[in-house]
């Protein structure tokens, strides 16, 4: 592995390192690179301290609920970094900040916002395309919650998330859709959005749960109204409209009988008749 101070280091990594100690928030992080992984996520796992892994190209990219994230080598932002979150009773609001830090720092990149968009909780959509996903995963360590958030954002050509025969997922969406090949974007300028934007909105006030909420129904409109099938935790599903975010972060959802649901613990979610 190259850090910071290694001889392969990719250009780009400088400006993002002075971008960081720029911002409080990631002043203790240390910024490392990787050219080829089996997952970042993996890697940071066991970190003690702070640190910010971006790799070239994982041979095990891992989604959520033990899925597999793929990607070709070079074509996506792959990376994965430690967090501390104090309040373990507020840990409902970590996926859905982080979903809006990732969709703001691509909205430059997405030619305007009303294409990109969040499926709940935290899958970052392009038109009718995923282009990013997020994967927390956490443990609980003298009373606080130590994280490794994992992202992949895709480039060029996308990365996507194995149909795992539980039904249909989306297609894969990637930003240079939204561009010129002449004008490409570059994972370091992607990566230079993402570490202001996440400090904007892992920061916000923790009171903030009502405009959390708000913020987060109205980065994900598209999705208001899609019919959906969510498998449970326990394996149970539930089918109907999805209606909008609940205080608490629970998803409503108007089943075809007209009953209300409010999911939390969903396995998988499907847009259906997409
Ligand atoms: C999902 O949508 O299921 C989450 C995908 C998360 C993929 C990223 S790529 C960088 C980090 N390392 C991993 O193994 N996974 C995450």
């Amino acid at each position: 592995m190259n850090g910071t101070d290694g001889v392969d280091m990719p250009e780009g990594m400088n400006e993002l390192r002075s971008r960081m100690n720029g911002i409080s928030a990631w002043r203790n992080h240390r910024l490392e690179w990787i050219e080829t992984t089996g997952s970042t996520n993996e890697d940071l796992k066991a970190a003690g301290d702070m640190r910010f892994l971006v790799a070239g190209h994982q041979t095990a990219g891992r989604g959520q609920r033990g899925r597999v994230w793929t990607s070709v080598p070079g074509a996506g932002v792959l990376f994965s970094f430690t967090w501390i979150w104090p309040d373990i009773d507020s840990a409902w609001k970590i996926p859905l900040r982080a979903g809006l830090a990732v969709r703001s720092a691509l909205l430059p990149f997405a030619g305007g916002g009303d294409r990109l968009w969040l499926k709940w909780p935290n899958d970052i959509c392009l038109g009718s395309g995923k282009v990013g996903g997020i994967l927390i995963e956490s443990t609980v360590r003298a009373g606080l919650l130590h994280l490794v958030v994992g992202i992949g954002i895709n480039l060029r050509v996308p990365g996507r998330l194995a149909d795992d025969g539980a039904g249909p997922g989306m297609r894969a969406a990637s930003l240079d859709e939204c561009r010129e090949p002449a004008d490409a974007v570059n994972r370091w300028t992607v990566l230079g959005e993402f570490v202001r934007t996440w400090a904007e909105w892992i920061e916000r006030p923790a009171s903030g749960g009502d405009a959390l909420i708000s913020a987060y129904i109205e980065a994900a409109r598209p999705f208001w109204g899609r019919s959906v099938c969510v498998v449970l935790g326990d394996g149970g599903t539930v089918e109907g409209r999805a209606i909008t975010l609940a205080p608490g972060g629970a998803l409503e959802i108007c089943e075809k009988n007209g009953g209300r649901r409010f999911v939390t613990d969903a396995r998988r979610l499907t847009l259906v008749g997409e």
